[in-house]
C-alpha cells in the first residue's frame, strides 16, 4: 500500500505546517492522522488522497448525527434564504424555538437559556454565574475533568499540559478525585460557589461514577448553599442512550447544565449554558454582564432546532442503546482475545472508551487504527485509554468494521 502523501498534499502539508504549526503537524502525521479532509458523508470523511476514514469519534460529539445530516442541511438551506447570525442586541423567534424544545427535555426547572457558540465559553458564564449569583469565589472540580480552554473553564483542569504555561490560574479553584464522595465534602466550605463535573468523564476515559454519586453530590450542594453545574458538552443529546448523561442518576436536579459540540449537528458552532429558574434571576441585576456578538445566532440556532428534532424521534435512543450493547459484545470478544493487552471498557450507549495495559497504549491503538482507516481518539488525561464515540447513526455494519478494526490493532500490538 502506497502510504507517501502524493505532491499536491506534501506541499499543502509543508505550508499547513508553517501557518498552524510544525509540532502539531508532526504529531498528528505521526499518528497517520495529517488528513486534509475533502468528502464527507454520514460516518465517513476523505483524505485529498483518496483514503476513507470510518469516524469512530465525532469529535466527540459534535457529528452524533454524521456529517452534513441531509435534514440539517436542507434546514440551514432554507434559512439561509432568509436569515445571517442575526443581530444578537435584538430578539429573535429562532432562538426562541430553540429554547422552548431544549427546555422540553431539561431536567427540573432548567427553563433558562444563553446560547453561545463554544462549549469552554458556555462553561465559563456557567462558573460566572455561579460565583455572582452566590458572591462566593470556590469552584470544584474533578482532578481528572477538561471542561475547556478558556479562563475559567481552563481553571478546573489539572492536566500540566493544557495549563502550565498560563499560571496563575483563576485564583479558588480546586480538585477532587472523581466519584469520591467523601474527597468533595471535606473539600466543601462556605466559600464554595459551585461544583461542576461532567456526569461521566470522556477525557479520563470515561470514567463512570457509583449509581448513588451524584444524590450524593446534589445532597453536599444543598448543604453548603453551593450548586451543581453539569457538564453536558461530550455526554449530552442522546450520546449516553438518554437525552443527557445526568438522567442516568434519578432525581438529580443540578442548577446550571451545559450543552455544545453537536447542539446544530456540526454545522454552525452553537453552545448553550442552561439554568434553573431562581439561578437564572441573577440576570435581573445584572442583565448585560455577558454577551458575545456570534452568540445565539439564528442559523445555527435552525440546525439546533432541526438536531433535537431528530433525537427526540421514537426509537432514536433504544437504537442508540442497541447499537452500544452490540459494540460492547464485540469489547467483550476482544477482552477474552486480548487479555494481556486490554483491561477493561466503559459503555453507556454510545459513550465508550477501552482502556489498554500500557500506560501509552491509547497513542498505539490511535496510530494502528488510522493504519485501518478508523478515526479514534486516546484519552488525553489517561492515555491507557481511546475512547470509541462514533456518530450515533452508525450501522451495525458500521460498528463490526470499528470492531474489525480494533481487533487487528491489537494483533499489531501484540
Ligand atoms: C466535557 C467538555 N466540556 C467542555 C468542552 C469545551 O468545548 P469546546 O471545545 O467547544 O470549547 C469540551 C471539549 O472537548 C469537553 O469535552
Amino acid at each position: 500500500m502506497n502510504t507517501q502523501p502524493s505532491d499536491k498534499k506534501k506541499d499543502l502539508l509543508k505550508r499547513y505546517g508553517y501557518r498552524f504549526g510544525q509540532m502539531r503537524l508532526r504529531t498528528m502525521s505521526h499518528l497517520g492522522l495529517d488528513v486534509f479532509e475533502t468528502e464527507r458523508f454520514g460516518c465517513y470523511s476523505k483524505d485529498m488522497d483518496g483514503k476513507l476514514f470510518l469516524d469512530a469519534l465525532s469529535v466527540q460529539g459534535v457529528f452524533n448525527l454524521g456529517r452534513r445530516h441531509p435534514v440539517i442541511v436542507e434546514a440551514m438551506k432554507k434559512g439561509l434564504e432568509s436569515l445571517d447570525m442575526g443581530n444578537n442586541f435584538f430578539m429573535s423567534e429562532e432562538r426562541l424555538q430553540l429554547a422552548d424544545k431544549l427546555a422540553e427535555t431539561t431536567p427540573g426547572d432548567i427553563n433558562c437559556f444563553f446560547f453561545s457558540s463554544t462549549g469552554s465559553e458556555a462553561v465559563d458564564l456557567a462558573i460566572k454565574v455561579a460565583r455572582g449569583y452566590t458572591s462566593r469565589p470556590g469552584i470544584i472540580s474533578a482532578t481528572e475533568c477538561y471542561h475547556g480552554i478558556t479562563g475559567f473553564a481552563l481553571s478546573t483542569n489539572s492536566n500540566p499540559d493544557y495549563v502550565e504555561p498560563f499560571g496563575p490560574l483563576v485564583p479558588e479553584f480546586s480538585h477532587v478525585p472523581f466519584g469520591d464522595l467523601s474527597a468533595l465534602k471535606n473539600e466543601m466550605t462556605e466559600k464554595t460557589a459551585a461544583v461542576i463535573f461532567e456526569p461521566m468523564i470522556s477525557e479520563a476515559g470515561l470514567l463512570i461514577p457509583p449509581d448513588d454519586y451524584f444524590s450524593g453530590v446534589r445532597e453536599l450542594c444543598d448543604a453548603h448553599e453551593s450548586l451543581l453545574i453539569i457538564d453536558e458538552v461530550v455526554s449530552g443529546l442522546g450520546r449516553t442512550g438518554k437525552i443527557w448523561g445526568i438522567e442516568h442518576f434519578e432525581g438529580v436536579v443540578p442548577d446550571i447544565m451545559v450543552s455544545g459540540k453537536g447542539l446544530s449537528a456540526g454545522m454552525y458552532p452553537m453552545a448553550a449554558t442552561m439554568f434553573r429558574e431562581e439561578v437564572a434571576d441573577f440576570f435581573l441585576t445584572y442583565p448585560f454582564c455577558h454577551y458575545s456578538s456570534t452568540s445565539g445566532s439564528d442559523l445555527g440556532c435552525v440546525a439546533a432546532s432541526a438536531m433535537i428534532d431528530i433525537i427526540n424521534q421514537p426509537e432514536f435512543l433504544s437504537e442508540v442503546n442497541r447499537k452500544g450493547a452490540r459494540l460492547a459484545d464485540g469489547y467483550r470478544e476482544l477482552l477474552k482475545r486480548f487479555p494481556d493487552l486490554l483491561e477493561s471498557y466503559g459503555q453507556l450507549g454510545l459513550h465508550t472508551a477501552l482502556r489498554l495495559a500500557d500506560s501509552s497504549g491509547g497513542f498505539r491503538m490511535n496510530h494502528y487504527l488510522a493504519e485501518e482507516g478508523v478515526f479514534a481518539l486516546l484519552a488525553t488525561n489517561d492515555t491507557s485509554a481511546i475512547r470509541i464515540q462514533p456518530p450515533l447513526i452508525i450501522t451495525d455494519d458500521e460498528i463490526d468494521k470499528i470492531l474489525d478494526a480494533l481487533g487487528r490493532a491489537l494483533k499489531k500490538m501484540n
